[in-house]
């Protein structure tokens, strides 16, 4: 029997040439698409390395100056700026203080780089309370949902008057984006945007952050943070705070998520982005140092792959030196 022959199909003629794969490319990095946290302790004269995050510091007051501003040189899209405090307690006081430390760095970055860079803060309470929650507890110890929500309202009118212009509600409460909006709105801070921590899952990944934030934490989160075996929950919770007012939704960790991310990436009509975490970042630089993996490429590949999964920005430790990688063309 004779069968009609068929050319070989070849999709590899759109690979035979650099030019022609950088032009069939699908998912390109921009540095506007990356958001680079940023740690400011208090109480410090200069910045102090985080060990288990090679390139990574706690900034002072001072050294966070420079820091933005070469983000903002180099393209960065957004800063998340996180507070060490000297002091905590209970309720997180610090975190309310207007002169608490997130709040005077963010005072002081915005001084720095006005509208040139979108300067945004982490709004949880874990950071400011003695027993590293992220929320405040009740009798017996559990963290109270509904006594939180009241905190992070009066949070997020400290916030938005220090100059914060996006609010990220990382603490995993019910009904957090819905509290925060009214107290925003009844303050007439109608521009804040809020950044919804929607999906966050309970993960190992955050490990690295905790020593960034000299964390307090005995036990785990696993009361309101996300179990990781679960997708369904992830879409559910964040479909919740795009009902509730929310201007962005996240999903993190990244790397461990991008199936959940794909499917609110799918299903969201507001932008998605995704938090590749500390843990992400350490790992890949940890493996770099034993000459493991090739640095450059590798953080360029994670970034890209959570950018193809859905993510219309990234969160990440790389912001800019990624950027400046991009600029440069090396990584178009
Ligand atoms: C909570 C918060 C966490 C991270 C960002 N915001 C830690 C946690 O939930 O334990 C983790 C970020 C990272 O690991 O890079 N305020």
């Amino acid at each position: 029997m004779t069968s009609t022959p068929h050319p070989v199909i070849r999709p590899r003629r759109l690979r035979s040439t650099p030019a022609l794969r950088r032009l069939v490319s699908e998912t390109r990095l921009h540095p506007a698409d990356l958001v680079l946290p940023v740690f400011v302790r208090e109480g410090i004269g200069g910045p102090i390395p985080i060990a288990s995050m090679p390139g990574v510091v706690q900034h002072s007051l001072d050294s966070v100056r420079a820091a933005v501003v070469e983000a903002a040189e180099a393209g960065v899209g957004g800063i998340m700026l996180f507070g060490v405090p000297e002091v905590r307690d209970a309720t997180g006081t610090g975190a309310t203080d207007p002169d608490g430390i997130l709040n005077v760095a963010t005072r002081v970055v915005r001084d720095e780089v006005g509208d040139a860079v979108v300067v945004q803060t982490d709004l949880c309470l874990d950071e400011f309370t003695d027993h590293g929650h992220c929320g405040v507890l009740d009798a017996l110890g559990r963290v109270d949902n509904d006594a939180t929500l009241e905190r992070y309202a009066e949070m997020a009118l400290v916030q938005a008057a220090s100059g914060s212009q996006v609010l990220g509600l990382s603490g995993m409460m019910d009904g957090q984006t819905a509290a925060v909006r009214a107290a925003l709105d009844d303050a007439g801070f109608l521009d804040t945007a809020l950044l919804a921590y929607s999906a966050k899952y309970a993960s190992a990944f955050y490990g690295p952050f905790r020593d960034a934030v000299d964390s307090q934490l005995q036990g785990d989160r696993r009361t309101y943070q996300l179990d990781p075996g679960n997708r369904r929950e992830g879409l559910r919770e964040a479909l919740l705070d795009i009902e509730e007012g929310a201007d962005v939704v996240m999903v993190k960790p990244a790397g461990s998520y991008l199936d959940v991310l794909a499917d609110v990436s799918a299903a969201s009509d507001v932008p998605v982005w995704a938090y590749q975490v500390s843990g992400e970042y350490a790992m890949v630089e940890a493996a770099a140092m034993h000459g493991w993996i090739d640095r450059r490429r590798a953080v360029a590949e994670s970034v890209r792959g959570i950018r193809r999964a859905g993510a219309d920005a990234v969160l990440t430790y790389w912001a800019t030196e990624l950027a400046g990688w991009i600029r440069n063309g090396d990584d178009a």
